[in-house]
């Protein structure tokens, strides 16, 4: 209610305005720069240090002011940049004043409400960054570092107009609000190099005008309500390296062309309905692909044999989908593979023992399948492993005498509902590091190597269900960590 009524008089207070011309002002006028600036100011209701309260003082000029840089031969208003100075309020229509603008930060601030569409006037913006948080994309294949800050919020729909906006190279939108749908009007920023509308409430379809950008790299869309299928058109953008549509509701088969943008370094088709199978050749055009991700989807028929052609992948996530047929041997010539998994699919057959080649893997999960046979030995090599998942499949035979020797960083190991037979490793001391184990629902047989003892940072500890015999060994006793009942039975 405060926030309306605020709104009313900021507005109310402004009609004069509306009523001056501004096609001959355009070229020289500062002084409506600063109007415009000052409407901004009369916007935010909290300036938490009071830096516009103070610095943006009527008596002084625009240009000295903090976030504002002139230039050009009129010496005009050409960045607004208000980032991070945790300022509440809405944006003005008199943003459109600002004819000179190239770049409007504001980002990591509160505001709310719509974006004006007025917003379209600003014909020479090049940089529109409203988002939220910054995002630092660290080796590459992980998000590891989301730094919160305060939140934009801002709330209704992309205006139309903002096809206008024909100079615009940099578009971050994301983490806020936005409602509606992405507007077709949007295919005509085709300077754009770079568009965020992560996380936001976006509906509908992913236009197909969004084929025009064929100056895009980054098309961040995830996290929002899309639907229908991904548009055969963005197979036209020849220089898109970030394509990342995951947490949405899109379906239909993924368009074969997209495996045909030979600069993708980042695919992220996470969290949809998608179906059909990978095309055959999915990899032979994929030079740079470094992330692939499609978990969660409904995906079906076998893994492509040419992915081991995307030599510079660093993470497959391939979870929780209906993939069927053998694990492709090829697997074994991703060597710069840091992340796998293939978990609850259809795959059947042997573990390809070429997977012993994945040296730098630190993850490996191929859980809720239906492999049988042994586990090849070469994968208790792989040294770099940190987290190893083979439940719930058909694995059968015992585990190699010396398991741990070369496993130093293990901390998970999986192992529970398969058909394992045979003594628990006495070298499963080793895995110094293990934090959690799991071996329940297999026919594990003799005594319960004391060695066990000697896994001090174990938290979570399973090997009921097995045909273990004798006593426990009181070595668990030292076992501080634990956090679970372990439970023994047969
Ligand atoms: C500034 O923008 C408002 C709203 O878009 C408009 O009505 C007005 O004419 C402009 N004012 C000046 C001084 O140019
Ligand atoms: C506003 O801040 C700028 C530095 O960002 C400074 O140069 C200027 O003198 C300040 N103006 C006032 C009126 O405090
Ligand atoms: C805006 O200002 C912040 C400092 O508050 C700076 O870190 C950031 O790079 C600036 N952004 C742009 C687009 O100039
Ligand atoms: C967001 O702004 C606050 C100050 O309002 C600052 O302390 C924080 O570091 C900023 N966060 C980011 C991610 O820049
Ligand atoms: C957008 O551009 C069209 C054609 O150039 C023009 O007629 C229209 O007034 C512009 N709209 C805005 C909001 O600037
Ligand atoms: C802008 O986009 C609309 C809808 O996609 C299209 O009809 C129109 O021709 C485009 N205008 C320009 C100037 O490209
Ligand atoms: C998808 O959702 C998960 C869980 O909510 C989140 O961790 C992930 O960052 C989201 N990804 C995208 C692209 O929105
Ligand atoms: C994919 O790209 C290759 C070469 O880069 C080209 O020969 C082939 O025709 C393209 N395929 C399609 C379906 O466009
Ligand atoms: C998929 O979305 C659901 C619900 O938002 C979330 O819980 C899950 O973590 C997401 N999964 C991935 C792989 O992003
Ligand atoms: C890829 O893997 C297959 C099967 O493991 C192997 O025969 C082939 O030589 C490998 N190709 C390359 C280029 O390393
Ligand atoms: C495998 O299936 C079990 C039982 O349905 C489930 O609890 C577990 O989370 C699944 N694991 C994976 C990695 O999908
Ligand atoms: C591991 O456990 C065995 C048997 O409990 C014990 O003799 C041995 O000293 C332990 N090794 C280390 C390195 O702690």
């Amino acid at each position: 209610m405060e926030r309306n009524l605020s709104l009313c008089f900021v507005l109310v207070f402004l009609v004069p305005f509306s009523t001056l011309s501004f096609v001959n002002a355009e070229v020289t006028d500062i002084s409506r720069d600063k109007q415009a600036l000052l409407a901004l100011k009369a916007r935010i209701s909290d300036d938490p240090s009071n830096i516009l309260t103070k610095n943006w003082s009527t008596t002084t000029s625009v240009c000295s002011w903090t976030g504002i840089a002139c230039a050009g031969r009129h010496h005009r208003v050409t960045t607004l940049n208000i980032s991070n100075l945790g300022l509440t309020g809405t944006l003005p229509p008199q943003l459109g004043n600002l004819s000179f603008l190239a770049t409007l930060a504001i980002r990591n601030n509160s505001f709310y409400g719509s974006l004006p569409e007025e917003l379209a006037h600003l014909r020479r913006l090049k940089r529109l960054r409203l988002r939220q948080i910054t995002i630092h994309f660290i080796k590459m294949q992980k998000i590891t570092m989301v730094v919160p800050g305060s939140v934009n919020y801002f709330t209704g729909a992309i205006p139309k107009e903002i096809g206008n906006l024909t100079q615009l190279k940099w578009m971050y939108l994301g983490h806020n609000k936005l409602q509606g749908e992405i507007p077709g009007e949007l295919g005509n920023c085709t300077q754009l190099e770079r568009l965020d509308l992560w996380n936001n409430q976006l509906t509908g379809v992913i236009p197909k005008e969004m084929g025009s950008l064929t100056q895009l790299k980054e098309m961040y869309l995830g996290g929002n309500k899309l639907q229908g299928e991904i548009p055969k058109e963005l197979g036209n953008l020849k220089i898109l390296e970030t394509l990342s549509l995951a947490n949405n509701s899109l379906m239909g088969t993924i368009p074969s062309l997209i495996f045909n943008l030979s600069s993708l370094i980042f695919m992220d088709f996470s969290n949809n309905s998608l179906s059909g199978s990978l095309p055959e050749n999915m990899c032979q055009h994929l030079p740079n692909l470094g992330m692939l991700w499609m978990s969660h989807n409904q995906l079906t028929g076998p893994i492509p044999h040419s992915l081991g052609q995307c030599r510079m992948l660093r993470s497959v996530w391939f979870s929780g989908n209906q993939f069927g047929e053998h694990i492709p041997r090829e697997i074994g010539n991703l060597t710069s593979i840091e992340f796998l998994s293939l978990a609850k699919n259809k795959l059947i057959g042997e573990i390809p023992k070429e997977l012993g080649n994945l040296k730098i893997l630190e993850t490996l999960s191929l859980a809720n399948n239906s492999l049988m046979g042994t586990i090849p030995s070469l994968i208790f090599n792989l040294s770099s492993l940190i987290f190893m998942d083979f439940s719930n499949n058909s694995l059968s035979g015992s585990l190699p005498e010396n398991m741990c020797q070369h496993l130093p960083n293990l901390g998970m190991l999986w192992m529970s509902y398969n058909q394992l037979i045979g003594p628990i490793p006495h070298s499963l001391g080793q895995c110094r590091m293990l934090r959690s184990l799991w071996f329940s629902g297999n026919q594990f047989g003799e005594h319960i190597p004391r060695e066990i003892g000697n896994l001090t940072s174990i938290e979570f500890l399973s090997l009921a269900k097995n045909k273990l015999i004798g006593v426990i060994p009181k070595e668990i006793g030292s076992l501080t960590q634990l956090k679970e009942d372990v439970s023994w039975r047969q």
